[in-house]
């Protein structure tokens, strides 16, 4: 520890599903939180919005109900760290604050005309930004709300329209419009960002039509972007990181050497290793900055960004009301031996790596008579884990070795059952820490980096092994199953095409 013991850090993680706020001591442990869901709205079949006004106020509520819960004053927070669902992209008018249109979240499918017309040509761009045409990335929104929302035009016209991803929104907010920044780990996933130069690309900002006035200016991710305005927070606080949630992961597992994988278990699933100082490209994954300090050079990782995963779970409970909850699903997939063959492929979003088909949709097959809900529930849990092992392989091929432990966090690490599944479809060792707010943890190390409260390299010394789960089921086994899975997928793609 190099700063004060008396320094507490604050983080923000604006999730897609919910806003959190925890208050971190120098130790890294967690004094205080708080957290509220986000409301979620689908206007139309494969479109997905959220209102940034509500995220904003709803953060900041947690926030307060975080630093009141942890019992200290707002003046011994030392930094404020911000991390966010990536690619969720805001436009707002900088003269009032207000935003021109609601939030376009990255599961939205509206723009997936705009990126197949980049289909023809995808080496150019993967070598730019490390990205694989889809309407997962922030640049298709952006040009759909300036080809849709007349004021939005005329705004930019005058100069006077922002653009940013939720880290970008709130930190405008929280500094009440006096910085407008994002970082490099959330520009790396806009489609607008060079990642080798880190730089916003001219190029693609003409293909896609977006004047560069609107952009944030980009920063290191642990970085003193600003302080906060004393009548929107009480006190001014500084604010000194904002990363990306998934990076924002792989560093709370403090995976800081290259060859480190991680995997989150939320809506969707983030499998990322860290490749190093090395933007490596893949035909199957994503390139992404990891983090960066202030000395502003870059670590690189590539990612699998799985769509839906956890998100299954909720719709079999929820959407088709055929369980009451989690439990009662869990405890169903555990009554039976196996699938029964029965095979849930969760496409609702399309399907993301190492697929990348927008119009791939979800299904379940291998239904007979004696398909239970049981089989259902089992094949729903093992969807989460054959997407992971697809994505390892991919990964594997990439970086020509395979992991031999995955670290884990986010809700479904919790599941023991989940968990024993990872190991043995992937035969790889499953790692869960005992703190698994691993993504606000890694964004509180990114914001006490620049606040001096850590240094870099003692964090490893912070990171404590809960559980390991061992690999069991034997060979033949696991690739049958596999098999399945794969035949199954191929029959989910190219449906609404
Ligand atoms: O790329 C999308 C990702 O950042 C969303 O993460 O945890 O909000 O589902 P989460």
């Amino acid at each position: 520890m190099c700063g004060s013991e008396d320094g507490y850090v604050l983080t923000l993680d604006a999730g897609t599903t919910s806003v959190r706020a925890i208050v971190w001591d120098h130790e890294g442990n967690p004094r205080g939180s708080g957290q509220y869901g986000v409301t979620q709205f689908y206007p139309y079949p494969g479109w997905m919005e959220q209102d940034p006004e509500e995220i904003w106020h709803l953060q900041w509520r947690a926030a307060e109900d975080a630093i009141s819960s942890a019992g200290i004053e707002k003046g011994r927070l030392v930094g404020i760290g911000i991390t966010n669902q990536r690619e969720t992209s805001v436009l707002w008018d900088a003269r009032t604050g207000r935003p021109v249109y609601s939030a376009i979240v990255w599961q939205d499918r509206r723009t997936s005309s705009y990126t197949d017309m980049l289909k023809e040509n995808p080496g150019e761009l993967r070598e730019r930004t490390g990205l694989i045409p889809d309407p997962y990335f922030s640049a298709p929104k952006v040009r759909w709300v300036l080809d849709n929302v007349p004021r939005a035009r005329d705004l930019a016209l005058l100069g006077d329209l922002r653009f940013g991803t939720i880290d970008s929104w709130l930190l405008w907010k929280l500094t009440g419009g006096r910085v407008h920044c994002t970082d490099h780990t959330n520009a790396s996933r806009t489609m607008l960002f060079n990642v080798n130069r880190l730089q916003w690309d001219h190029d693609l900002l003409e293909v896609f039509g977006i004047p560069g006035s609107i952009l944030p200016e980009v920063r290191p991710s642990s970085f003193t972007y600003g302080y906060t305005d004393e009548s929107v927070t009480g006190v001014s606080i500084p604010v000194t990181g904002m990363i990306g949630d998934q990076q924002a992961s792989l560093f709370g597992h403090t995976a800081l050497s290259p060859g480190q994988v991680k995997n989150t278990y939320g809506t969707g699933s983030f499998v990322l290793v860290n490749t190093g100082n090395r933007p490596v490209v893949s035909r199957e994954l994503v390139t992404t900055v990891a983090y960066s300090l202030e000395d502003h050079r870059a670590i690189y990782a590539l990612e699998g960004s799985i769509f839906v995963s956890g998100a299954i779970v909720e719709w079999l409970i929820d959407g088709l009301g055929l369980f009451k909850g989690v439990g009662e699903l869990v405890s169903q997939a555990e009554v039976v031996a196996d699938n029964g063959g029965v095979y849930t492929v969760p496409a609702m979003a399309g399907l993301g790596a190492p697929y990348w088909d927008p119009h791939a949709r979800g299904l379940i097959i291998g239904l007979t008579r004696g398909t239970t809900r049981a089989h259902i529930a089992r094949s729903a849990l093992e969807s989460i884990a054959y997407q992971t092992e697809d994505v390892l392989r991919a990964l594997s091929s990439s970086i020509r070795s395979r992991p031999s432990e995955l670290r884990v966090d986010g809700g479904a690490s919790g599941n023991d059952f989940l968990m024993q599944l990872q190991a043995d479809i992937s035969s790889v060792e499953v790692v869960r820490p005992g703190i698994l707010e691993t993504t606000s943890r890694g964004a509180a190390f990114i914001a006490g980096i620049a606040a001096g409260i850590w240094h870099l390299d003692e964090l490893p010394r912070l990171y404590r092994v809960e559980r390991r789960f061992q690999p069991r089921m034997d060979r033949s086994k696991r690739e049958d199953l596999y098999r399945g899975w794969k035949e199954a997928v191929r029959r989910s793609m190219g449906w609404s095409g």
